[in-house]
């Protein structure tokens, strides 16, 4: 039996992971949980799942959270840092959403856990070290990215040394056919209704700038060790094809299934096996064509700039990550228009002097400074009345 953690299981993507351990009681037990805010459903879940720990990250609603249940309460970063680090934990599934999940993701690693990673950012931010702390523990980490998930399994029909390159497909988001003009008038309601998949909010607003492709394209980067001039997008709208891996023989080599996090989340906890499971099957008479563009770099610029920082390197893919953290933000909460989260993700890095990111400190402080200067710039462009 083994013990998981799920962090961030208030989350979409931690309430898709409960739903999958669920489905295999005799397989694994849920050794703890953690939440920022949502400590009503954290309540339910423990209820449901009975962990040992749980860790709330935000103060005020660590206080006002019930103490009726026999699961260790933990507070804050700290908590999060114990909880993964427990020694009785398996496996640590990373569902937190943005930069604050660099440093559990860095705490599972280096206590020798398998590491099942959604939370992209860490990745982003700190690649070299992860996949370094990775290798020094011995212990692996399996994406749980529909892209990520589906070239791990493409890669297993041939060798490294016979990969030609990796070839991503997005969504295009909801904004697709649109003007760069109409783009402007995007209001937040409209950027957080996606096409084929229900997420959370940042990923949401990222997959409608591309954004969310470029952070893949970095994450792609690390997770299989291709430079970027071998990892190609492509526009598929019908979410189906989640990625293809091109042989250098020709073949392309694609993995497809109906949109559900549900099967990268369980290929992740299962892998190297396969497990039978009731996901629906994938009956491509009814969804009819698979059609692929090529991605509009002038409409949806942010993922051009995703590409640049990872050249750029060091530092540059942190301060990329943190710019858009704070441009999101910004944009969900109506103070700047949707075009101007490029504009502030360009910004930032236009002023940042990447330097080595060598250690943890250096990816901290780029963070830091990324975004105080994206919030400068945020301020500057600040939509009036
Ligand atoms: N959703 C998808 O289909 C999908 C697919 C592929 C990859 N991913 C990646 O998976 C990660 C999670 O995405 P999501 O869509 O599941 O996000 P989400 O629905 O917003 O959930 C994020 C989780 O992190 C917690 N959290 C937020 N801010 C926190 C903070 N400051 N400290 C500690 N915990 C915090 C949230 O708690 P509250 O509930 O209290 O807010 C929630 O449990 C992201 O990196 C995303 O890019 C998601």
């Amino acid at each position: 039996m083994k013990k998981i953690a799920v962090l961030g299981s208030t989350g979409s993507i931690g309430r898709n992971a409960l739903q999958v351990l669920s489905c295999f009681p005799e397989r694994f037990s849920v050794f703890g949980l953690s939440t920022n805010t949502n400590i009503k459903l954290l309540e339910e879940q423990i209820r449901q799942f009975k962990p040992k720990v749980v860790a709330i990250a935000d103060e005020e609603s660590f206080q006002k959270f019930p103490r009726s249940h026999d699961a260790e309460v933990l507070l804050g970063m700290d908590g999060l840092k114990r909880l993964c680090s427990d020694p009785q934990v398996d496996l640590v599934i990373n569902a937190l959403v943005g930069s604050v999940g660099l440093i559990p993701s860095l705490e599972a690693l280096g206590a020798g856990k398998n590491l099942a990673l959604a939370n992209k950012e860490s990745l982003v931010m700190a690649g070299e070290l992860l996949i370094q702390t990775a290798k020094d523990k011995d212990v692996e980490i399996l994406p749980i990215d529909s892209e990520h998930s589906a070239i791990k399994q493409c890669l297993l029909s041939g060798k490294k040394g016979e990969v030609k390159r990796i070839i991503l497909t997005a969504s295009g988001g909801p904004f697709l056919t649109k003007s760069k003009k109409d783009l402007k008038k995007i209001t937040a309601k409209e950027a957080l209704s996606h096409p084929t998949w229900e997420m959370g909010k940042k990923i949401t607003i990222d997959s409608a700038t591309l954004m969310n492709k470029g952070l893949e394209v970095i994450e792609a980067h690390w997770l299989f060790g291709i430079p970027s001039e071998r990892i190609k997008v492509l526009i598929h709208p019908q979410s189906i094809v989640h990625s293809m891996v091109e042989f250098v023989d020709g073949s392309v080599i694609a993995q497809m299934s109906l949109p559900d996090m549900k099967l990268p989340i369980q290929y992740a906890l299962f892998f190297p096996q396969r497990i039978l499971s009731n996901n629906a099957s994938l009956d491509l008479t009814k969804i009819g064509q698979l059609t692929f563009l090529e991605p509009n770099h002038k409409q949806f610029p942010c993922l051009h700039l995703a590409y640049q920082a990872l050249e750029l390197g060091g530092t540059a893919p942190t301060v990329l990550n943190a710019a858009d953290e704070v441009a999101v933000e910004e944009f969900l909460a109506n103070r700047i228009e949707f075009p101007d989260i490029q504009r502030i993700v360009e910004g930032t890095l236009r002023e940042h002097q990447a330097k080595p990111a060598a250690c943890l400190d250096d990816i901290l402080n780029a963070d830091k400074w990324a975004k105080r200067k994206a919030k400068e710039l945020c301020a500057e462009r600040k939509i009036k009345g």
